[in-house]
């Protein structure tokens, strides 16, 4: 198969964007921009679209496929119920980087929802997305756009990486501005549980419903317990080299890894720093990664996971990080570093 690349511009964009729309409707794959991360989208009411996400993306079929919607008119037909906890966080965060598991109507197939009773539902707030699921009439399944294991793809570049060939059409809509996949919160149990932490925190979710319970597996890798998001199990965004990351305070964090570092050098070892702007310079590797200014979680969520490609790239095999700021936004970019890192963390 030859994956069409187009970039989308004024003067394009309607023509393009009824392209990917019949290209959708006929069971085809398309990948689209969102504000996230690049989503690998097939019409979510088609049995058969779904099994070809998984195909495409390597990716087992027991692991659900978050619907995209554009318009709130779209949800009631896609679920057994709208409560009033998802109308009240529709209002605050959609279109937005929100996912919100509810149970699922008849209509959608269980290809789709990797066998579960319940839908993950979310509208982007990207305009090309929006723009996209209308033209491919209005229900979209799309999971990142990476090949399963790698980590999710922020530009139409990385997406070409990993699905040149096994899709019909990539949407180049510029860089995914913020760089982490969505929040997800599962409204089907009482509290309300945040099973994947992003730019919609845990502290905006509980003003919004009160007490919100945390998928204790979060945390940490070993808990022997099965994450509630099935996505969340799976070994993500890993380097190929070693990534180590070291808490403490900044004097103790700079000697440790810089004695980590040599060692690595010692044993003909290519090595990479993942530090904030003010610190990197400090470190004695061989690749310096910038994750943006001290406390900027911002900047490091979307940064990280181009790092982590540009790690593979530069053929790194032992990668020392810092701890960052784990508050807020931070608690996502932590998420996701500490999963890359195999919860390898030293505490100096
Ligand atoms: O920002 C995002 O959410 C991006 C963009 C493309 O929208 N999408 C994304 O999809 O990150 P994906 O497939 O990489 O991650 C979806 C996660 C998986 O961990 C999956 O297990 C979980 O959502 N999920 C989907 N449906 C679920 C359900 N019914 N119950 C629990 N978890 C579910
Ligand atoms: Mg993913």
């Amino acid at each position: 198969m030859v994956t069409k690349v187009i970039a989308i511009s004024k003067e394009n964009r309607a023509a393009v964007l009824r392209e990917a729309g019949e290209i959708m409707k006929a069971g085809g794959l398309v990948a689209f921009p969102t504000e996230t991360v690049y989503g690998l989208g097939g019409d979510a009411l088609n049995p058969a679209s779904a099994k070809k996400i998984y195909e495409a993306k390597g990716r087992p079929s027991d692991n659900p496929l978050i619907v995209h919607i554009a318009a709130m008119e779209a949800l009631p037909a896609i679920v057994e119920e709208v409560p009033e906890t998802a109308k009240r966080l529709a209002s605050l965060f959609w279109p937005g980087p929100l996912t919100m598991i509810l149970k699922k109507a008849e209509r959608v197939p269980k290809e789709t929802t990797g066998g579960l009773d319940t839908v993950a539902v979310r509208m982007p707030v990207h305009d090309v997305a929006l723009d996209f699921i209308q033209a491919a009439g209005g229900y979209v399944a799309a999971p990142s756009a990476n090949r399963s294991g790698r980590p999710s793809p922020t530009t139409a570049a990385y997406v070409a990486e990993d699905m040149e060939g096994r899709i019909e059409m990539i949407l180049d809509g510029g860089q995914a501005t913020l760089g982490l996949e969505s929040t997800i919160v599962d409204l089907t149990v009482e509290p309300p549980m945040l099973l994947r932490p992003g730019f919609v925190t845990e502290e905006m979710l509980s003003v919004a419903l009160g007490e919100v319970a945390v998928d204790e597996t979060l945390l940490c890798g070993d808990s022997g317990q099965a994450p509630k998001a099935p996505g969340m199990k799976y070994r993500h965004y890993a380097p190929k080299g070693e990534l180590v990351i070291v808490r403490g305070s900044e004097a103790a964090v700079t000697a440790a890894i810089n004695e980590r570092l040599l060692a690595g050098r010692a044993e003909n070892k290519k090595t990479g720093v993942i530090a904030t702007d003010e610190t990197v310079e400090r470190y004695e590797a061989d690749v310096h990664f910038g994750m943006g200014e001290k406390g900027s979680a911002k900047a490091a969520a979307e940064r990280l996971y181009r790092i982590l490609r540009e790690c593979d790239d530069e053929g790194v095999e032992l990668i020392l990080s810092e701890y960052f700021d784990d508050e807020g936004v931070g608690a996502a970019v932590m998420n996701r570093l500490r999963k890359a890192a195999g919860y390898h963390i030293i505490d100096v």
